[in-house]
């Protein structure tokens, strides 16, 4: 694609891959997803501002010969992974005289990844700036969104920042900034989920570093650009900061029904008491929409089978990814059937030690559940209501509007 201009001068010289539908062999892209790479021209020097995913190396490096780019003085490499510096060695060949700028953490990681000679690189220090002539770039440490070693590039003058991964979405689309809200909120709110959820804490000081620029436009390395950015910083601090929602998320799995027929009871009763559900049955759950339901729920009630003398291995895997996202949640149980024993409860709780959640007492049926085991259901269904009532954890819309319930 041709170079779409941001401002006079900055222009967005990316890849869009409108296929890709995993990344990492693990997160589903039901959207596609783009490689924002930006060309900035200054009186003085030429930057190019991260680089795309190897698999579009040729349309990066098209777009940019195209637009008659014969010399670049430098690459900002705000992030080492691979879909945005997989590109680098070649760009490096074809403009032999660029130098890399980046953390001294990240440069470490682009030798070890990419064997990128150690003369290609300048290094910055947090807070360092650099001038293009008519411009002026500071660059700002944003670590672990989602790598140690990441930072963001500010241009002063037009007030954009580059923020990388930081505030991205996969989300495949010919426009150059967000056009439709709904759907740029839903993709980011994803990618949060996804890649952000288990470094919330550092990422609530990073938000934090920001509130000390003016900032216009948010330019990230994937999905649409942001020229409203205060819609993705709002979200981001519900996200970050905010109590998690009057929610239940319930992901199961069933063999022979019995899970299944106590996780609809307790569906039903957890919405006669006022609580919202998210019911997620495993065998056929994005896992992405499971990771979404969890960045602001406040309780996961996990139903499984007892099988192999423990939680059915579906189960395994979503308590696992789980337990590496870290998000919100406050509450934990289990439910279930078995046959004839096991040990589903105490390999399920020791797997949710990243977790910071009280467990409330499990329901586990012998057989097909029963009165006493509907009747458990309740008792667990009003508990869960009370500790959220307690809480003062209530229902809020997605896209920021709030609505007591
Ligand atoms: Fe888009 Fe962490 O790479």
């Amino acid at each position: 694609m041709k170079p779409k201009e941001l401002r006079p001068g900055v222009y967005w010289v990316g890849a869009i891959d409108w296929d890709r539908r995993l990344f990492d062999s693990l997160i589903p892209l039901p959207d596609g997803t783009s490689y924002n790479s930006y060309l900035i021209r200054g009186s003085q020097k030429t930057v190019l501002i991260d680089a795309v995913d190897p698999s579009m190396q040729d349309i990066s490096i098209n777009c940019l010969t195209d637009f008659g780019i014969t010399h670049i003085d430098y690459v900002v490499a705000n992030h080492a992974e691979q879909d945005h510096s997989g590109t680098l060695p070649r760009i490096l060949e074809i403009f032999p005289e660029t130098r890399v700028i980046c953390t001294p953490r990240c440069k470490g990681l682009l030798i070890d990844l990419l064997m990128i000679p150690e003369e290609k690189f300048a290094t910055v220090a947090e807070g360092d700036t650099l001038s293009l002539g008519d411009k002026t770039l500071e660059f700002i440490y944003t670590p672990w969104v989602h790598w140690p070693e990441t930072m963001s590039t500010y241009l002063l003058e037009e007030k954009i920042l580059f923020s990388c991964d930081f505030f991205g979405s996969h989300l495949a689309t010919t426009s150059l900034y967000v056009t439709d809200k709904g759907q740029a909120y839903d993709a980011a709110k994803r990618y949060y989920a996804e890649i952000m959820m288990p470094y919330r804490t550092t990422i609530a000081k990073n938000l934090k570093k920001l509130d000390n620029y003016a900032i216009d436009i948010i330019a990230t390395s994937h999905g649409p650009v942001y020229d409203e950015p205060e819609f993705i910083m709002k979200a981001y601090q519900t996200w970050v900061f905010d109590q998690p929602t009057n929610t239940v998320v319930i992901p199961f799995t069933s063999m022979h029904n019995s899970t299944r027929k106590m996780v609809e009871y307790l569906v039903a009763a957890l919405d006669e008491r006022g609580v919202a559900v998210q019911q997620f049955d495993l065998e056929v759950t994005d896992l992405g929409k499971l990771a979404v339901a969890l960045v602001e729920a406040a309780t996961v009630v996990v139903g499984t089978p007892t099988v192999l003398a423990g939680p059915h291995p579906n189960v395994v895997s979503a308590v696992f990814l789980a337990n590496a996202l870290r998000p919100k949640l406050r509450f934990a149980s289990i439910i279930g059937s078995y046959g004839w024993g096991g040990r589903t409860v105490e390999q399920l709780t020791a797997m949710m030690h990243n977790l910071k959640v009280d467990i409330l007492e499990p329901v586990l049926s012998k057989g097909f559940p029963k009165e006493p085991d509907f009747k458990a259901l309740d008792t667990l269904a009003a508990t869960i209501s009370e500790k959220h009532r307690e809480n003062d954890f209530v229902w809020r819309f997605s896209r920021g509007n709030e609505k007591q319930g």
